[in-house]
């Protein structure tokens, strides 16, 4: 089987498989006395992987070392029911000690193109660069039915290749503003973890990984670390087309 495949019988063994990804890795850096710089996806499934972190490894991870940024945002203030951060703040952020300091939202309530800009400037200020794009340590991704990810949408593959850290995208069907890393950003991280559950991405699944008709129009399969290729962390719903 695909060595860039890991298959899990449910939702919460997958987010608990990346849950000891995250432990391996803080403890890794806590180990070198060296941050360890992620960068969370939004969306439904991650709230798992929170809760999950939050309830049963908030005594065993170094989070003084954490230091947590945003794949991307929706252009809506943190309570809003929609806030990539309020899900964060709500299920992981408030139960774990993790210092204000090495939290680094993104503002979805400033004007977009505004807010691009100064993410960008955070972004290039608080991490090592790679050629030329801020370098995260992990980042986490989830996957639309549609094959985005990130909000890197179908329609608008170019932000994969943009020369900018940071862009302005727009959700295809609802119009939504958000704020997004770019491909040449998430490209450049040392791991990139996919978490994906459920049977309404197994098709699209099937073809990102068996690179069958198709998976050329999905942004997630344009998508990699710097130096191993991506990592899919699926259950067993969302894996039943392989
Ligand atoms: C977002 C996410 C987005 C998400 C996918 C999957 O802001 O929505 O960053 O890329 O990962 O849309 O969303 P679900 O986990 O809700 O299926």
């Amino acid at each position: 089987m695909n060595s860039n495949l890991h298959i899990f019988e449910t939702p919460e063994k997958t987010a608990r498989a990346v849950a000891e990804i995250i432990l391996s890795t803080a403890r890794e850096k806590n180990k070198q006395s060296l941050p360890f710089n992620i960068a969370l996806s939004g969306g439904n499934t991650p709230k798992l992987l929170f809760e999950i972190l939050a309830k049963e490894y908030d005594d065993l991870i170094p989070w003084h070392f954490i230091r947590l940024f945003w794949v991307d945002e929706r252009c809506v203030p943190p309570t809003h029911p929609e806030s990539n951060f309020g899900m964060t703040y709500e299920s992981l952020l408030k139960n774990v000690p993790i210092q204000d300091a090495n939290i680094f939202p993104i503002q979805g309530e400033i004007e977009p193109q505004k807010e691009a800009k100064r993410y960008q400037t955070i972004l290039e200020a608080q991490l090592p660069l790679r050629n030329g794009f801020p370098k995260f340590d992990l980042i986490l991704l989830g996957m639309g039915d549609d094959g985005h990810t990130a909000s890197i949408f179908p329609d608008n593959m170019v932000l994969l290749h943009s020369e900018m850290p940071v862009a302005v995208s727009v959700h295809p069907v609802s119009g939504q503003k958000r704020i997004t890393l770019t491909g040449n950003t998430i490209n450049q991280a040392d791991e990139v973890v996919f978490l994906i559950t459920g049977e309404s991405k197994a098709e699209v699944i099937r073809q990102i990984i068996n690179r069958s008709t198709g998976f050329v129009n999905y942004p997630a399969s344009y998508i990699n670390a710097h130096t191993v290729a991506a990592q899919f962390y699926l259950d067993d719903a969302a894996a039943k087309k392989l």
